[in-house]
């Protein structure tokens, strides 16, 4: 362990700590734009100055290993000074073209800027440089207006979901995120998955079809439906419907991460052809021979007896015509595991087959 003091409190960390963690650790609240727990440390934006005894300048606290004996503090004037300039700096290049951007709470940058008494209306660029939404990625939007080269996404694609997608591009002012050689997100193997949205503490990256959608009147924290990993995220819903998927960090599988079916494949809720009732095809349910008849082709709605009783007589009379092995069973890893358990049953002693599976793999 290193023993270190901040601001007049003795903090132990294993070696090799950042002083930002062990600040953390201590209760102490530094602020920050470019790290990110998840990511490796940057040390890019600055905010996270803090002074260190004895050394020369100021040290990004996020980037700075603790070593032993020493002291840092993470509160005073000339700190405060700094890091108000380093948002004000930043905000000279920041544009705002004001649309509804359907998140929540003030990004991560908005919340420092307010919190250091600073007006981004009046501090902010008077021009976009950029065009807004300037990719044609179906699920992300990218208005670089709002960007200040964090870094974050660029990490994330790299260390989070290992696409390498994004990359620094030209030099000093024009210095800009772009994805691949100057292409576009998808020409440049994107795969939705909206990593980069979730670590952008800017909104410079944003869920495009939340956009516009409003703010959300709550959270609920849920468990995605695709498949058995069983990643939770928060359902943005407003006025009952969910406008966006959030990552919620506290995620104990998955963290912030999510692929694309569970950031954006949440259309399905509330869609209009949604089956919400059990259907069979209309010769079923008059007990009449398959047809290529349009109209006895057609899907009836009924309830559950007589679909389940339909199901049961098609299985037997295909095990009885055809051999236990013309039927195939598939389960589903988001059924308990006593459904499955029953399942596995129906399949190797009622029908009498092996052909069963299970999207877990378990
Ligand atoms: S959506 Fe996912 S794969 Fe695409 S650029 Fe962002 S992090 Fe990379
Ligand atoms: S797009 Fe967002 S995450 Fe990426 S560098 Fe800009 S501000 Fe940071
Ligand atoms: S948070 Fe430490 S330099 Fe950006």
């Amino acid at each position: 362990m290193t023993h270190l003091i901040i601001n007049g409190t003795p903090v132990d960390v294993p070696e090799g700590t950042m002083v930002l963690r062990a600040a953390e650790k201590a209760g102490f609240t530094i602020p920050t734009l470019c790290d990110h727990p998840d990511l490796t440390p940057y040390g890019g934006c600055r905010l996270c100055l803090v002074e260190v005894k004895g050394a020369r300048a100021m040290a990004a606290s996020c980037a700075l290993p603790v070593s032993e004996g020493m002291e840092v503090t993470t509160e005073s004037e000339a700190l405060f000074k700094s890091r108000r300039e380093i948002l004000e700096f930043l905000l000279f290049a920041y544009h705002d073209s004001g649309y509804e951007n359907g998140q929540k709470d003030e990004t991560q940058f908005m919340h420092w800027v307010r919190h250091f008494g600073l007006d981004a209306t009046k501090t902010q660029s008077s021009e976009p440089r950029y065009k807004v939404d300037s990719d044609p990625n179906p699920v992300v939007w990218v208005d670089l207006n709002k960007c200040i080269l964090c870094n974050r996404c660029v990490r994330a694609c790299e260390e989070v979901q290992g696409r390498f997608v994004w990359g620094l591009t030209k030099r000093g002012f024009d210095s800009e995120v772009s994805p691949g050689a100057n292409t576009d997100m998808l020409t440049a193997r994107c795969e939705s998955c909206g990593a980069c949205v979730a670590y952008c503490p800017t909104g410079a990256l944003d869920n495009k079809p939340s956009i516009g959608a409003g703010k959300p009147d709550k959270l609920v924290t849920t468990t995605c439906a695709y498949c058995g990993v069983g990643c939770q995220f928060d359902l943005n819903v407003k006025d009952g419907k969910i406008i966006r998927v959030t990552s919620n960090p506290n995620a104990p599988v998955n963290g912030m991460h999510l692929c694309v079916k569970g950031r954006y494949g949440y259309d399905y809720v509330h869609h209009a052809e949604r089956l919400t009732k059990p259907m069979v095809r209309k010769y079923l349910l008059d007990g009449e021979p398959r047809t290529t008849n349009r109209s006895s082709s057609e899907w009836v709605e009924t309830d559950w007896e007589t679909t389940l009783n339909i199901t049961a007589r098609k299985l037997r009379e295909s095990r009885d015509n055809f051999g236990p092995d013309s039927v195939g069973i598939l389960t589903s890893a988001k059924c308990t595991n006593e459904e499955n358990y029953l399942m596995n049953k129906l399949a190797r002693q009622v029908i009498g087959t092996n052909n069963i599976d299970h999207c877990a793999r378990l």
